[in-house]
């Protein structure tokens, strides 16, 4: 990583130093520069931190391989195009994901200096200091150190692949996602076995089993993917099940090991209560390599953040305030993952970034910015990259149900399908649906699940009408273009009152 600045000019006082270099610390970088904070950046490994490096980039760009091949194989003859039976060639995959985060890099350094932000390689420690006399970060790279000084510090130190000992992860065959998505990784297992069907699981389930692997799925809960709509987990599990994607939920994974042959896996069922599991009977699953994703623990030691009155949880991370993403100590601010601010996603980050900024310049004073305080009603949308893909924003219909159940009130849902849409037939893309979710006096709209094509893009509409209160029938009644995906968020809007045009039934 390039450093701007010559390091160690000891008396140079910043604004804003940021630990951290990922969507959350890169974004507040440059937004503190654009609003004229001399600002600087403390990364010990990738400018883009878990996102560019390990996560959202070389997954996508993964998953982008994967889909074209569905493509090619399921649907280039039902359109008129013949192409010979293709074949898998991973190594080259990789390689383009290799260039994608390589060139994704090389752009957020490249904003970073043109916003005059100082790079810093190294990992930072907050060692002393307050907010009327400015913070130290010790910044120690290979053996070499030097100290930083900023008014206001904003810790952005991510997460990483959280671990059970019993899983004895030897990165070779036993492997988390960050070892999958390694440079060097470009090997296509024949079978894999992935711990916890969540979103990292299902992603790369998805990937695995398109180019070629034969995947097993252990998932400890009754279901995979347990946050989303009951009907979107359906959908998604028939797929996986077309796909021959074997996945056995219930499962309480008692143990991996790596044996001669690849790795096995024992469980039983997670009904067992824990000092029954030694008698219960077990299972056990084999495959040539393991992903163990069962979740992610935040990056917050080492820091000696509590040593400086920094409160951390050890599961919840940095506990921050709610609005202003500020720590306990007064001129410290934490964002991302590593905080106890809710979902642990790189837009959340960036948000979070915007926020603790302008609470930081606005305290410095002297700075013409645009003061956020972070609500509750800002809403997130959430996206899953599987085939087909998913997005959901706001409220799950059960939860909507029983919130308006407890308010004497009723949820109307609308819902409309792919296989209805002009656009999605003439893409083949016929699967999945768009379901809304609202308040049946208000129209308010409190959630919305889309599975199917370019499903994370239809969530963005919903996103938006959420955040700016517009409701269902205002949704419905503005012009979307013909032919469109976005026509489902139309006619789904126009549907929780019945007045789809495009799908049979009667008006409410
Ligand atoms: P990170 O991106 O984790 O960045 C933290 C940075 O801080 C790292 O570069 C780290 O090296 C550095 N650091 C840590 N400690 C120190 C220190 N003491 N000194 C200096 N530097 C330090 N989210 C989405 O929204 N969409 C997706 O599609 C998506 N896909 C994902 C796929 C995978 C496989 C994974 C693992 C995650 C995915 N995520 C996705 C989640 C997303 O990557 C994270 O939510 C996001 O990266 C969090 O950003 P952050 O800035 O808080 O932390
Ligand atoms: P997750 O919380 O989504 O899923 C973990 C799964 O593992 C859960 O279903 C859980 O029940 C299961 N599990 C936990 N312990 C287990 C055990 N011992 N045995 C069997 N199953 C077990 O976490 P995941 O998938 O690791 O993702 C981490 C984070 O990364 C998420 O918070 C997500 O927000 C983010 N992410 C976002 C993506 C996106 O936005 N598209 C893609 C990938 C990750």
């Amino acid at each position: 990583m390039q450093n701007n600045n010559e390091i160690g000019e000891k008396d140079e006082l910043y604004d804003v130093a940021v630990i951290g270099a990922g969507p959350g610390g890169y974004h507040a970088a440059i937004r503190a520069a654009q609003y004229g904070a001399k600002a600087v950046i403390v990364e010990k490994s990738f400018l883009g931190g878990t996102c560019s490096n390990w996560g959202c980039i070389p997954t996508k760009a993964l998953y982008a391989s994967a889909v074209l091949l569905e493509e090619i194989q399921e649907k280039a003859a039902e359109l008129g195009i013949n192409v010979a039976e293709p074949t898998v060639d991973f190594s080259k995959a990789v390689e383009r994901k290799n260039n994608v985060v390589k060139e994704l890099r090389e752009g957020i350094a490249g904003l970073l200096k043109s916003n005059k932000v100082d790079v810093r390689k190294g990992f930072g420690r907050i060692v002393s200091g307050d907010k009327n006399s400015g913070f130290d970060i010790q910044v120690e790279d290979d053996g070499n150190s030097h100290t930083i000084k900023a008014k206001r510090v904003i810790i952005a130190t991510g997460s990483k692949p959280a671990l059970i000992p019993a899983f004895n992860i030897d990165h070779k065959k036993i492997l988390t996602s960050d070892d999958i998505l390694t440079a060097e990784f470009n090997t296509l297992p024949k079978r894999l076995l992935v711990i916890g069907a969540g979103v990292i699981g299902c992603e790369f389930g998805n990937i695995f089993s398109r180019l070629g692997a034969k995947v097993t799925m252990l998932e400890y809960l009754p279901t995979m993917i347990a946050t989303e709509e009951r009907l979107v987990i359906k959908e998604l599990k028939s797929k996986f099940d077309k796909m021959g994607i074997e996945l056995h939920v219930n499962q309480n994974v008692l143990n991996v090991e790596a044996t001669d042959t690849g790795v096995k896996a024992t469980t039983c069922d997670a009904k067992v209560p824990r000092d029954e599991v030694d008698g219960a009977e077990k299972q056990t699953f084999e495959a040539d390599l393991c992903l163990v994703s069962i979740g992610r623990a935040k990056e917050a030691g080492g820091m000696g953040l509590e040593d400086i009155g920094v409160e951390v949880d050890r599961r919840a991370g940095v506990i921050v305030d709610a609005e202003t993403m500020e720590t306990k100590v007064a001129g410290i601010y934490a964002i991302g993952d590593v905080n106890n601010q809710g979902l642990m996603l790189a837009h959340v980050a960036s948000y979070h970034g915007d926020i603790a900024v302008s609470n930081a310049l606005n305290d410095i004073g002297g700075f013409d910015i645009h003061l956020r305080k972070a609500s509750k009603k800002d809403v997130v949308p959430y996206t899953i990259f599987t085939e087909p893909e998913i997005g959901s924003v706001g409220m799950r219909s059960k939860a909507a149900k029983q919130m308006l159940r407890e308010k004497g009130k009723k949820a109307y849902i609308g819902r409309f399908y792919y296989n209805s849409l002009g656009k999605a037939k003439c893409m083949g893309k016929e699967d999945g649906f768009l379901m809304i979710v609202a308040d049946s006096e208000t129209d308010e709209i409190l959630g919305a699940s889309c599975i199917g094509a370019e499903a994370p893009e239809i969530i963005s509409e919903i996103t938006l009408a959420m955040q700016h209160g517009i409701t269902a029938p205002q949704l419905g009644h503005t012009i979307h273009s013909h032919p469109t995906l976005s026509e489902l968020v139309l006619e789904a809007a126009e549907d929780v009152h019945g007045l789809a045009i495009h799908k049979a039934g009667r008006r409410r």
